[in-house]
């Protein structure tokens, strides 16, 4: 796969290398009738007989109410879960058959709050996977200035700060930052701008669309809101209660025949006296 970006754009280096074609080939990841269900609760699983594929360099969205089973589906991608049945194939392997740290580095992880360090700078916990595979600080700075820029913040503005000092949108931006850091060819994203105010949102979702485009990374975003699904999908899949009720690209996804579609399409419609 070939990336085209285009010089003078801020920092897409050497850590950002095009993954090739034995990877692009094979889909990053696949579901294969993988049913998730607790202890105990024997009627029916949290996710029930789930099939779908991630083509690598795609950005599937994961669209659903809440309880829906968005979360659980993408822990069972870095193996924080493990199928009760079923396979989750993540670069040619089964989850159960990968050292789950070494598939981990593999995966970026971005959740709703970020979930950075408190007493941990922003450089600090941008270099947390950096600093676990032992890199050497002059490659672990350089890599931290080249993010800080990547996902819009001066690096000298904002390496040393902790993340009190920060806004809810600049804490996600370190979040997606770190996530990042050792050039992961999958993402994953669990409503990672779900809690920012609707302007801060915005901003990012147009930001966060446009890096994607340029990285090319395999994503999988989870999000409940068909707007946000709409912006950065590649594909949606819609689900209802642990099953996926459907599948389909952002352009066929509004029509599709079906009252949860429909009840998240509705959601679309401007209310009335809204703006013209
Ligand atoms: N550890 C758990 N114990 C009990 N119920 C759980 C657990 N994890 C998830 N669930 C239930 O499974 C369903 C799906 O959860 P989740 O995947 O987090 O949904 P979503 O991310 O779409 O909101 C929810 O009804 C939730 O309450
Ligand atoms: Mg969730």
């Amino acid at each position: 796969m070939h990336y085209d970006v285009p010089s003078g754009e801020r920092g897409v280096s050497i850590e950002m290398n095009a993954k090739t074609t034995a990877e692009d080939s094979e889909p990053a990841i696949q579901f294969q009738n993988v049913t998730y269900r607790l202890d105990g609760i024997v009627r029916r699983g949290i996710v029930n007989d789930i099939r779908f594929s991630v083509a690598s360099g795609q950005t599937l969205v994961l669209l659903g109410r809440s309880g829906s089973g968005k979360t659980t589906l993408l822990k069972l991608i870095n193996r924080l879960l493990v199928p009760t049945a079923g396979q989750v194939i993540v670069r040619g392997r089964p989850t159960t058959d990968w050292d789950p740290i070494r598939l981990r580095r593999g995966i970026g992880y971005v959740i709703q709050d970020a979930g950075l360090f408190p007493h941990f700078t922003v450089a600090q916990n941008i270099a947390l996977v950096p600093s676990l595979e032992k890199w050497d600080a002059a490659r672990t700075a350089a890599r931290v200035s080249e993010l800080l820029s990547l996902v819009g913040l001066e690096p000298a503005q904002y390496r040393s700060r902790r993340p009190h000092e920060l806004s809810g949108g600049q804490r996600q931006r370190v979040g997606v930052a770190r996530a990042l850091a050792v050039d992961p060819p999958i993402l994953l994203m669990d409503e990672p701008f779900g809690a920012l105010d609707p302007v801060t949102r915005a901003e990012l979702q147009r930001e966060f669309s446009a890096l994607a485009r340029r990285l090319g990374k395999t994503i999988v975003f989870v999000t409940h809101d068909l707007r946000e699904a709409l912006l950065l999908a590649s594909r949606i899949i819609l689900l209802e209660n642990g099953r996926i009720i459907a599948d389909a690209s952002p352009q066929e996804f509004p029509r599709i025949d079906h009252p949860e579609v429909q009840a998240f399409t509705a959601c679309l419609t401007p209310l009335p006296g809204a703006l013209a």
